[in-house]
């Protein structure tokens, strides 16, 4: 008998086509709504195999439904919608999707941060409310991102892909990280600093560290305090890692220029969320990794990991390895 797999949303065709030789598919048939949560508790109860996207949240409670289970494989780079540890208690893999977006999410990121300092969608907005009248010698003047300071708040696969970036803009790159990296600061020309320097002295600060109980609210009114009145704060990693309410207030108050987020505390951002109301924010659906060929690329890798794992071979990317050693 072929093992059960749920996955969570309409995903591209390619995953489908890996997948169906070898599991009885039950797709969640939505391309933009998620599966409702009471839908997946039924659908896991017999499912060998979850194939699933950072907005399911996947808990103990999912789990103790789920008898069965022995690999969930997130579609995305970032898991923590997955309780990794209660998982592994279980002895069910985890795998994601590394790699193969770190190109495509540091453009992105790179664009995020363009747009924010130039004021690219406040000045097409200007345009298209006709509110263009004439020429202007300070008219939506922004900052300067060439020659400037970067301050890389995680240096992992996508912060050095964006510092690579940088060196073409000529910046100067700092980095803040857990660990300091002496191969990536030879390679990459960076330079460590601590957390505070690295705020006090970046013409733009950009996080892109994942979401963890260490990071969440990691920039907060004090971290927002040290920053230059002419920063810019650019997020592209996960919502919750910067307070919301102190981001507000410092740009509402001026206390930073401006910031660059692709991603929100909540997700879809609600319309009506007070930063949104902000001209100096540049706001943007959670699109890191969106290009054709990515998104593609990950939901062919999510496949794979989802096949390895239930033919009982250790998937490429494993995200807790304990369980492949036996030790889970
Ligand atoms: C997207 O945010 C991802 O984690 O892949």
């Amino acid at each position: 008998m072929k093992p059960k797999v749920v996955v969570t949303r309409k995903v591209p065709d390619r995953a489908i086509e890996l997948l169906a030789p070898h599991c009885e598919l039950d797709v969640w048939p939505e391309e933009e709504a998620p599966i409702p949560r009471e839908v997946l508790e039924r659908k896991i109860r017999d499912a060998d195999g979850l194939y699933c996207l950072l907005t399911d949240t996947v808990d103990r409670t999912l789990l103790d439904l789920a008898p069965r289970l022995r690999i969930i494989s997130n579609m995305a780079v970032g898991y923590n919608n997955i309780d990794v540890a209660e998982a592994t208690r279980r002895n069910i893999m985890v795998t994601n999707t590394p790699d193969v977006l770190t190109e495509t999410t540091a453009d992105l990121t790179f664009a995020l941060l363009m747009a924010a300092a130039r004021r690219i969608t406040e000045a097409e907005r200007f345009l298209r409310d006709g509110k263009w009248k004439t020429w202007s010698p300070m008219l939506l003047t922004g900052q300067d991102v060439y020659g400037a300071t970067l301050g890389i708040i995680g240096l992992g696969r996508i912060g050095s892909a964006v510092a690579r970036r940088a060196r073409g803009y000529d910046m100067r790159v700092l980095y803040h990280a857990t660990r300091r990296n002496e191969q990536a600061e030879r390679e990459l020309g960076v330079r460590y600093a601590g957390l505070d320097e690295l705020l006090a002295e970046s013409d733009f600060v950009v996080i892109m560290t994942p979401l963890t109980p260490q990071t969440r609210n990691l920039i907060g009114a004090r971290e927002l305090a040290l920053m230059k009145p002419t920063a810019v704060l650019v997020n592209a990693a996960r919502g919750g890692i910067v307070d919301e309410r102190a981001l507000y207030d410092a740009l509402k108050e001026g206390r930073i220029w401006a910031a660059g987020l692709d991603v929100f505390e909540e997700e879809p951002v609600p319309t009506d969320h007070p930063l949104l109301s902000l001209p100096n924010v540049t706001a943007l659906p959670h699109i890191g990794s969106a290009s054709v060929r990515t998104r593609t690329r990950m939901a062919e890798l999510a496949a794979e990991n989802l096949l390895d794992g239930l033919a009982g071979r250790v998937p490429k990317c494993l995200v807790n390895r304990e369980v492949a050693d036996g030790r889970g």
